[in-house]
């Protein structure tokens, strides 16, 4: 995330996630599933803005930072009470440091819900460390990662910042890995998104529906092939989504959308974490701009041509 300071106020910008590969190992006592994924930073953003305020209030306002996308669900989707992780973080931070300063947050929402690009864990993740700046609070690394990790699966991987990397247990657990190149992706979300929490419960019935052991099974060596891979387009060998097949049940378009970018030359394409957005990694920017014109006159739904980068 980037931050940037303006008077008494702070800017940031919280980038999306893809999930190149994620594989749930099983399920956990505590109701999570163990998984490994491959988690990458995209150029497409929330922006927030921090304004200080005398009182303990946390008011959050929200507005569709989507300038010609006037329709967007986004904004009416998004709520500014104490469902939104945002809220969530800021009275966590709070509560744990006993802090009585307040703030008004102002979020511009350009990175689609339910559609398993982080945007809700971005926000959270960059309002944990926005507010140890604008608070005073001089909290440590490992304490905002420890109360990341109370609020989601997805806040860990956004506190550093980290361009691509490997991320074990809930989704908390982090492994920075290399990134040589700048990937290109044409993103597409489906007008309907998907419920996190509702394609886990899936992916459960149907590993039990075919006799899968639900056990955390231990990672076989193709899972650790992530690591010799520095190229983009070997990526193609190893993208795969355990929750495909769910999300797919669920959601026809994601099967819609996967199918036309499987139709485009050159493309190594999958979802995304829960769903419902899959991606496209393409040769280079032209490449991008040209499958993405392509998708985008298919009408099946928003698409966004963006690379790797935070
Ligand atoms: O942690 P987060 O709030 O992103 O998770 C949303 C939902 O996704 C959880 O309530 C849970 O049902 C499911 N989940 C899971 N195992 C994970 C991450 C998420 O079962 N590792």
């Amino acid at each position: 995330m980037r931050i940037h300071r303006q008077g008494t106020c702070l800017n940031v910008l919280a980038p999306a996630k893809l999930n190149l590969s994620l594989q749930v190992l099983g399920e956990r006592p505590d109701g999570f599933h163990d998984l490994q994924t491959v988690m990458i930073s995209v150029r497409v953003f929330d922006l927030l803005s921090f304004r200080p305020l005398p009182e303990q209030d946390i008011h959050l306002s929200v507005g569709d930072g989507d300038i010609g996308h006037r329709h967007s669900q986004n904004s009416f989707a998004c709520p500014t009470d104490e469902r939104n992780l945002i809220v969530q973080a800021a009275r966590l931070i709070q509560s744990e440091t006993g802090c009585n300063q307040g703030v008004a947050i102002h979020l511009q929402k350009r990175i689609p819900s339910e559609a398993g690009m982080g945007g809700g864990s971005s926000d959270a993740a960059a309002t944990l460390v926005a507010l140890n700046h604008l608070w005073g609070l001089d909290l440590s690394r490992e304490r905002l990662h420890s109360l990341a990790a109370r609020l989601g699966s997805d806040l860990n991987f956004f506190l550093d910042s980290f361009p691509i990397a490997i991320c074990t247990g809930r989704g908390e657990k982090i492994e920075p890995a290399r990134l040589d190149s700048l990937v290109h992706f044409v993103i597409v979300k489906p007008r309907s998104g998907l419920a996190t929490g509702e394609v886990f419960r899936l992916w459960k019935q149907l590993s039990e529906d075919s006799g899968q052991s639900l056990n955390s099974r231990e990672l076989n060596g193709s899972d650790h092939r992530w690591d010799q891979l520095n190229s983009p387009l070997a990526w193609s060998s190893v993208i795969q989504n355990s929750l495909q097949p769910a999300a797919e049940s669920l959601n026809a378009d994601v099967n819609s959308v996967l199918l036309n970018l499987s139709y485009e030359d050159g493309v190594a394409s999958g979802m995304t974490g829960s769903g419902s957005a899959c991606f496209g990694i393409c040769r280079n920017a032209r490449h991008a701009r040209r499958v993405a014109a392509r998708m985008q006159n298919r009408g099946i739904g928003r698409v966004w041509v963006t690379t790797s980068g935070v």
